[in-house]
């Protein structure tokens, strides 16, 4: 065995309850601000830096969630750059992209995934 897949570490966010339905909320991890999204009606989670790679605002979690062809997104509130919220690549064209974190629910909270160091 020469490659052992890196297993995150879950960190406590806070209850599912405090994240609004098809919206975004910011929460702190370890110093970082991240903004998790509650996509309900894809029936999923998503996380990613909550600071904008074009101004460094911290702004993504209050952006608007959709999907483009299939792939969930956050468009910036700012200047509307959109960000895939699985890989993080601008997917408007641009180079700029964004770090993603898995999220985990388990018992009413949500659990963000930070890589060990
Ligand atoms: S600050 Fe996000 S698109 Fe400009």
């Amino acid at each position: 065995m020469n490659s052992i897949a890196k297993e995150p570490v879950w960190i406590p966010v806070a209850p599912v309850s405090e994240f609004p339905e098809e919206g975004g909320a910011c929460a702190k991890v370890n110093g970082t601000q991240i903004a998790v999204f509650r996509f309900s009606s894809r029936n999923e989670w998503f996380a990613c830096d909550n600071k904008c790679p074009h101004t460094g605002d911290m702004v993504l979690s209050r952006g608007m969630i959709g999907d483009s062809k299939g792939e969930p997104k956050v468009a910036c509130p700012m200047h509307k750059k959109s960000f895939s919220l699985r890989t993080g690549e601008c997917i408007s064209g641009e180079e700029y992209s964004i770090k993603t974190y898995p999220v985990h629910i388990e018992d009413g909270t949500v659990y963000i995934g930070i890589e060990k160091p």
